[in-house]
């Protein structure tokens, strides 16, 4: 009997979920021009990373849209400053710009996206950054990738 509890416990300890790496992570962002998070990690175990962009505010696209984009950390503001340019009518980014690593569509309150991008792609490391190309949120809408 004591054998079969013991038996039991040790399954439950190695189903537990923790002992897996989490290839993905929800960010929230608001009609306050805030994303929910400031960091993410991403395990070197991970092949593919997927973010969820959710917009929990309740504001139009045109006015307070955000997206998530993933760049060098060198290279967020030109991203940013080029992507302003290229206008809403491209979600704010050059379109197919080999600065950008990853990034969701643009969206207003109560959409979501998702973007599902290989983690090879950030090579052996360095300083990433993600952030929301709508012009004049990259100021505070940003945050550090860690690899
Ligand atoms: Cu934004």
């Amino acid at each position: 009997m004591k054998r079969h509890l013991m038996l039991a416990l040790a399954l439950l300890a190695g189903a537990a979920p923790s002992s897996a790496a989490t290839c993905e992570v929800t960010v929230e962002s608001n009609d306050a021009m805030q994303f929910n998070l400031k960091e993410i990690t991403i395990d070197r175990s991970c092949m593919q990373f997927t973010v969820h962009l959710k917009h929990v505010g309740k504001l139009a696209k045109v006015s307070m849209g955000h997206n998530w984009v993933l760049a060098k950390t060198a290279d967020l503001q030109a991203v940013a400053t080029d992507g302003a340019k290229a206008g809403p009518a491209n979600g704010y980014l050059v379109p197919d710009d080999p600065r950008v690593i990853a990034h969701t569509a643009m969206i207003g309150g109560g959409e979501s996206d998702s973007v599902t991008f290989d983690v090879e792609r950030l090579g052996d490391g360095g300083d990433y950054s993600f952030f929301c190309s709508f012009p004049g949120h990259w100021g505070v809408m940003k945050g550090v990738v860690k690899f």
